[in-house]
């Protein structure tokens, strides 16, 4: 392609991104763009897929068979998570088998949070409130990002992950209006998950690296202490009606700013967790390696039965167009 051609198409592609419409798959984009995107992307789908495993745990232990059906179709929902995010993904040249490797090989990532334990069945409670909750912060502005294939995926995603924050609150609502010893349960989870969940926003924006590019292609609408700022906000007067406490002695309400002051996380103990070094990060690459080969199998068994029955409907077509030619043939 010359210069002059690939100046062409870079100013079509960001008069796109200037007028807010989408990029579509078949669009040209920068490289840098599709990368970043893939990564994005492939982080998230990651995320939802290992975010199974500290939840799952608990699906054989749930209290009642209520519970067991709230939690077992909110496990379900963070898999189907993980599938469109993956087919969204495919759409820029990417395979789910090679980003699976990736993750295997520890050369993408997944979101930190899911290096927690789960301790208690206050924390499935814990996790669809402040998890999931600021999962949806983070990821209601991404319905509007400028990849069309993500933002479509967003859409359904939002709408589930609030069905997720709802169930965890009204679990904690009960246990709240349970014993003292249910009440500490929920108290303990809160101060296990709080800063972790404001973690999830990543690195303050002087230092996040990727952010400003991210905003200026459209692919981030929001930068991470903005959303971090609107999840406390949100958050206080919901830990408020619950009666749980937030473990922060800096959190109030400043009246010239319009919002909460709260305290700063330990960035130290964000950066070992994606380093590797969370209380869970082995456990939970363990586990995935595992499922991934256990399921080898079903794949094999997929793909020999999807190649049969191309070449059965290959064979299908090539006997229908032979009864055609004889039908014209006799004419
Ligand atoms: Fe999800
Ligand atoms: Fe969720």
């Amino acid at each position: 392609m010359t210069a002059e051609a690939e100046e062409r198409l870079l100013a079509g592609f960001e008069a796109t991104i200037a007028r807010n419409d989408r990029i579509e798959p078949r669009d040209w984009m920068p490289d840098a763009y599709r990368r970043t995107l893939v990564r994005q992307i492939a982080q998230h789908a990651h995320s939802e897929i290992i975010g199974m495993q500290p939840e799952g745990e608990w699906i054989g232990r749930a209290p009642s068979l209520r519970r067991k059906a709230i939690l077992l179709a909110k496990v379900q929902d963070e898999a189907g998570h993980g599938l469109y995010l993956y087919s969204a993904c495919e759409t820029l040249g990417v395979s789910r088998a090679e980003l699976t490797g990736l993750l295997l090989a520890g050369r993408q990532k997944y979101s930190s949070i899911f290096n927690y334990p789960t301790l208690s069945y206050a924390d499935v409670g814990t996790i669809g409130w402040l998890v999931d909750g600021a999962a949806i912060c983070n990821q209601v502005p991404l319905c509007r990002t400028s990849y069309g294939p993500y933002g479509r995926a967003m859409i359904r995603i939002c709408k589930e992950e609030s069905f997720h924050q709802r169930q965890g609150y009204e679990l904690l609502m009960t246990m709240m209006r349970g014993t003292d010893a249910q009440r500490a349960m929920v108290q303990e989870s809160v101060d296990r998950f709080w800063w972790p969940s404001l973690m999830m926003f990543g690195p303050p924006d002087a230092e996040s690296t990727n952010s400003a590019r991210s905003m200026a292609w459209g692919v981030k609408r929001n930068s991470n202490d903005e959303l971090r700022q609107r999840f406390v906000d949100m958050t206080v007067p919901q830990a408020d009606a619950l009666g749980v406490t937030l473990p922060d002695p800096d959190l109030r309400w400043n009246d010239e700013r319009g919002h909460h002051d709260f305290g700063e996380p330990d960035w130290e103990e964000l950066a070992a967790v994606i380093r590797g070094d969370g209380p869970c990060n082995a456990q939970r690459m363990r586990h995935r390696r595992a499922a991934h080969e256990d399921g080898a199998w079903v794949r094999e068994a997929a793909s020999a039965f999807a190649s049969r029955s191309a070449g059965a409907a290959a064979s299908h077509s090539a006997e229908a167009s032979a009864t055609l030619s004889a039908e014209a043939g006799a004419r």
